[in-house]
């Protein structure tokens, strides 16, 4: 099994029912960026990606283009894979679940947890969405039809069936939470699962019958109608890629570093798959990681709204390494973030072009007008210790984050180091030096600006490597694991060289590149605006008063804040997480940060406008509002007077 110098890494495996899309991209980079980052720091590293072929989803989808279920996997599986490829993402394996050896490896599981009394037979009756490829109880069902989920109506299903004893396993999987606080990141999706989990697990369905797009039950089984649930089959993925139930060579790589998913499938993840493991008597994975979910401009993203990113055309345009940037830096992890070209666009101009662009085209500029394109490094702890010794301590805090998933921490500490490079320029003068005399400490101060570009790209290098490779060669160097070790571990400088000039690498961008999504239903939108401003109103005091029915139309509702963080360089913001009494709680960002400290929100109650359009602030999603009250002597919250439950309707 896995030694603490493998790291194993997973996306999730992507449905082929449709083309890739920004978030698929975005899990993806995500698994590449720490898969580049393990095997430069010398972990032996494995990195899985692949497609999820099977279930009726995919029966379905390729009925509907006219073409055998394999032909159109085939076709889709291939346009994720060339689309990883173009990007460059640096994947081991891409595994298909219809892979011969993934799919004995799947019988074979099957045939364990069956021999081991884990699966037995009989008759399941429930409400399946197709979409979902899952099944809900009636009470879960929004107007007794529709899927919780995603809102498309349900099937009513009643077949024979295997179920697995899940349980049975649910003491197990409340223990494996408690003693490992991080097995689920971030750690407030643990306390969701706990909460979930501790209301009662029911036993899990696991074959289907009503049709054939699966993997057929081993053969010892002898019940050739059944064909295994897709989420079975493919969660198996991440043992049988490493050769689970044929050759087990790589099954050292297990158990996996860390699972990236996206928040809707943690159930999945954090409950189903480590009881099936418990059943196959494997190790737990150290980590599941949930992302949060992207939209665009403020709104879903879907196929019928024409308002779906193209991860493609966007690195495109704006090119891969920046598009990898702005979405790892943008939204902090586990956070609903939002797309919108005009983000995209601030963080290359700024982040990218004014602190790190510039500054290499002010060390080329000033080391060629001094010094004929010579760096050296032999004078810069004589003069500039004190810089040294900052930019040491900002890198020293990135490992942790990186691996806790704080990515964009991850990136915010390293853009210490630069605005210490950009200040010493700024206080220390290279031109006044030079006309002083000073010229030792006018080399030591491009020697100081060249280690800090030199060890900012190699720890840049896993978010951006086409870029910081060009970094590199210019500094002649190479990111490589020998470096690593010298620049960042050891602290050392890099060797005298002279300067290579290279093009900018941020042209400064004016206007978006891209033609902007018009919302599908941008006319509906209009009429109703126009019905809006119909709507009798009489006024009083200047105030407009509306009918009751007006009022109604709020939804108001008791929550209790479980989770609470300040906003990094915000000086107003709080970021919230509200149970609603939703499966998942709400993310809020509230201005309240002059009244309250993080501290001071954490499991209080607030009354929350929760029907409210989600809005975007400072890049993060707001699904909700606070009420709270504010005159001249400051802010206070309004708060139920006596504890409520939350999601308790308020009017
Ligand atoms: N096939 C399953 C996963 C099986 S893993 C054993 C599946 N596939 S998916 O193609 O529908 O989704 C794959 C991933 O894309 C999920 O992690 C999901 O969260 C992510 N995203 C899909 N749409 C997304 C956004 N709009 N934003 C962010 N990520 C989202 O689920």
């Amino acid at each position: 099994m896995s030694s603490c110098h493998k790291a194993y890494i997973t996306t999730p495996i992507y449905y082929v029912n449709d083309i890739a899309h920004i978030g698929h991209a975005y899990t993806t980079i995500i698994a590449d960026t720490l898969a580049r980052y393990s095997r430069m720091s010398g972990l032996d590293t494995f990195f899985l990606t692949g497609t999820d072929e099977h279930g009726q989803k995919i029966e379905e989808a390729a009925k509907a283009r006219g073409k055998s279920t394999q032909e159109y996997a085939d076709e889709i599986s291939a346009t994720f894979k060339n689309l990883w490829d173009e990007f460059d993402i640096s994947y081991d394996k891409f595994i298909r679940t219809t892979d011969e050896d993934h799919m004995r490896g799947v019988q074979k599981a099957f045939l364990k947890m069956f021999n081991n009394g884990d699966i037995y037979k009989d008759t399941y009756k429930g409400h399946y969405c197709i979409s979902c490829e899952t099944f809900f109880p009636e009470i879960q069902l929004v107007d007794g039809e529709f899927c919780p989920e995603c809102g498309k109506p349900t099937s009513v299903v009643e077949e024979e069936s295997y179920f697995f004893k899940l349980s049975k396993y649910q003491d197990k999987l409340l223990e494996w939470y408690n003693n490992n606080p991080d097995c689920i990141l971030p750690r407030s999706k643990r306390n969701e699962v706990i909460r979930f989990v501790e209301g009662g697990l029911t036993d899990l369905s696991i074959t289907r019958t009503s049709f054939d797009w699966g993997v057929k039950l081993p053969e010892e089984i002898n019940d050739p109608k059944h064909v295994m649930y897709v989420w079975l089959d493919a969660l198996m993925n991440y043992v049988t890629a490493l050769g689970y139930g044929n050759d087990e060579a790589k099954m050292d790589f297990w158990p996996a570093r860390v699972h990236l998913i996206g928040k809707d499938i943690l159930r999945f993840h954090a409950i189903y798959w480590p009881a099936f493991l418990m059943s196959l008597d494997l190790p737990m994975p150290k980590h599941i990681a949930a992302h949060g979910w992207w939209t665009r401009d403020g709104e879903k993203m879907s196929k019928s709204k024409g308002n779906v990113v193209n991860p493609k055309e966007v690195a495109d345009a704006y090119g891969l390494d920046n598009f990898r940037y702005f979405m790892l830096r943008e939204v902090p992890f586990g956070g609903d973030g939002d797309f919108s070209q005009k983000a995209l666009i601030d963080r290359i101009n700024s982040d990218l072009g004014n602190d790190l662009g510039n500054l290499l085209n002010r060390l080329i500029g000033m080391s060629g007008k001094y010094f004929d394109g010579k760096v050296e490094s032999g004078k810069v702890a004589t003069y500039y210790q004190t810089e040294l010794d900052e930019v040491n301590e900002s890198l020293q805090k990135l490992e942790p984050l990186l691996f806790e998933m704080q990515i964009h921490r991850y990136l915010e500490e390293l853009w210490r180091p630069l605005s210490v490079a950009n200040k010493a320029i700024d206080k220390y003068q290279p031109w006044a030096l030079m006309k002083e005399g000073r010229e030792e400490e006018a080399m030591a101060l491009n020697g100081l600006i060249a280690n800090i570009l030199a060890k900012v790209s190699i720890m840049l290098s896993p978010v951006m490597p086409k870029v910081c490779a060009k970094i590199a060669k210019a500094l002649n160097f190479e990111i490589d694991h020998e470096n690593w070790q010298k620049l960042f571990k050891e602290k050392a400088l890099i060797a005298n060289f002279t300067l290579e000039k290279i093009d900018p690498l941020f042209p400064r961008i004016e206007a978006p590149l891209l033609a902007q999504a018009e919302p599908a239903d941008k006319p509906a939108k209009e009429e109703k605006k126009k019905k809006e401003k119909k709507v009798e109103t009489k006024e009083t005091e200047g105030v407009a008063l509306i009918g009751i029915d007006q009022f109604f139309q709020t939804s108001l509702k008791v929550g209790t804040v479980v989770e609470a963080q300040e906003v990094p360089k915000s000086k107003k913001l709080l970021l919230l997480q509200v149970d609603l009494g939703e499966e998942k709680p709400r993310q809020i960002v509230a201005g309240i940060k002059e009244w309250y400290s993080a501290e001071d929100m954490l499991n209080t109650q607030v009354c929350v406008v929760a029907n409210l359009k989600p809005a975007k602030l400072m890049g993060m999603l707001s699904e909700g509002m606070l009420l709270a009250a504010k005159d001249e002597d400051g802010l206070c919250m309004i708060r139920p007077e006596k504890p409520k439950k939350p999601g308790t309707p308020i009017g």
